[in-house]
């Protein structure tokens, strides 16, 4: 039997061979309509003003922080529970990730937590959807909106999951996606900034072409430093490729996430909570572990029997780094990181086989 994987891409070679075909035949690798038609497409998609394609969602983070001119000496509120890269962009520039403690049935950013820790150093929030969930985004920014706090949401996680309609990519100040292939839609690596702040894409348009704005002589008029971060054309292709079929896959999710609940909530484990105006694409089903279930006990027997399987995500404040660091270790996110499980969750996964695994493993403790 072959491996049930976490997640396989939702592409295939046949989908991209023509548009493969016309890139290789222009010799236009960078720049071209590929990548206007993705940011096009992606603004479309959320109802934002601007998209702009980058290398990852790490890239996209890091330049939303040098759009709201985080340095040196400034402090970001950072979702504690979370992949490491949330955390390290505010590292990397000198600032400090302060962490907040997220809430144990949603595994968001907890606003209570937020308002404690707001300060004068305080110059922008990172909140995260974890797992694709944006529950908890709009207590946050109403908090954040009355302290004139930027909120950058980390939603690389959650292309398609909505609040009150609202598409992620049109709700925060800044958006961030991920194209990795653990994520919905794969571009290999990749990732995109979205924002309706003219200002702020105004900032991003000449920093992402080299600090360039406009003509001079025969050339570009550098008026400032800059970056390249940009995507290319074959990852463009591959992204609007996939996002025409975006909402039937999380549809599909959403129906194994279902199944898994139906299954898994009778016998002590617990889903993560959706607040009832938002969409989760389930970009991972995860799931809280009943107390009498060892976490690695239970990986291990899966991976024995050909499912692969993780813990849901990280406590940042609890990774060495940041825990020699600042010694700040936010306890729910701790626990979360210690008590949840990621099944696999795509087309190709036989929910029925990896609960029946589950329960096997059961009656062995
Ligand atoms: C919440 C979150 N933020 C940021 C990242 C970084 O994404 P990328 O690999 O595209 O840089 C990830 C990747 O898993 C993530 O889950």
């Amino acid at each position: 039997m072959n491996k049930i994987k976490l997640i396989e891409p939702y592409i295939s070679f046949e989908q991209v061979e023509t548009g493969l075909r016309e890139i290789f035949n222009s010799g236009q690798f960078t720049r071209g309509p590929n990548v206007k038609k993705f940011s096009e497409d992606l603004k479309n998609y959320t109802d934002s003003n601007n998209a702009f394609l980058v290398t990852s969602a790490t890239t996209a983070l890091t330049m939303c922080l040098k759009t709201l001119g985080i340095g040196l000496g400034d402090e970001v509120l950072v979702a504690d529970f979370s992949f490491p890269a949330t955390a390290n962009v505010v590292e990397d520039l000198g600032a400090k990730p302060v962490f907040v403690d997220v809430k144990c049935d949603t595994f968001n950013m907890c606003p209570e937590n937020l308002k404690s820790k707001i300060t004068d150093k305080i110059k922008a929030v990172i909140f995260v959807d974890a797992f694709g969930n944006p529950s908890g985004i709009d207590e946050v920014i109403s908090i954040c909106k009355e302290k004139n706090i930027p909120v950058i949401e980390d939603a690389a996680c959650a292309i398609g999951s909505s609040i009150n309609g609202r598409k992620t990519g049109n709700i925060a100040d800044l958006t961030c996606f991920s194209f990795h292939p653990r994520k919905l839609l794969c571009t290999g690596e990749g990732g995109a900034i979205l924002t309706n702040s003219d200002k702020y894409a105004e900032f991003l348009e000449s920093k992402l072409m080299h600090g360039a704005k406009g003509l001079r002589g025969l050339g570009l008029d550098f008026v400032t430093y800059g970056y390249n971060y940009r995507m290319s054309e074959i990852q463009a292709l591959l992204g609007h490729t996939q996002l025409v079929e975006l909402d039937n896959i999380i549809h599909d999710r959403q129906k194994m996430y279902n199944e898994y609940k139906e299954y898994l909530l009778p016998i002590g484990f617990k889903a993560q909570k959706c607040d009832v105006v938002c969409e989760h694409n389930i970009q991972s089903a995860v799931f809280i572990l009943p107390e009498r279930i060892n976490q690695l006990k239970l990986v291990k027997y899966l991976e024995e029997n050909n499912v692969e399987a993780t813990l849901g995500t990280y406590c940042l404040s609890g990774t060495s780094y940041y825990k020699n660091k600042y010694n700040d270790v936010q306890p729910n996110a701790w626990w979360l990181e210690n008590n949840t499980i990621t099944l696999p969750c795509h087309t190709n996964v036989d929910v029925d086989y990896i609960c029946e695994i589950i329960n096997k493993f059961l009656r062995t403790i």
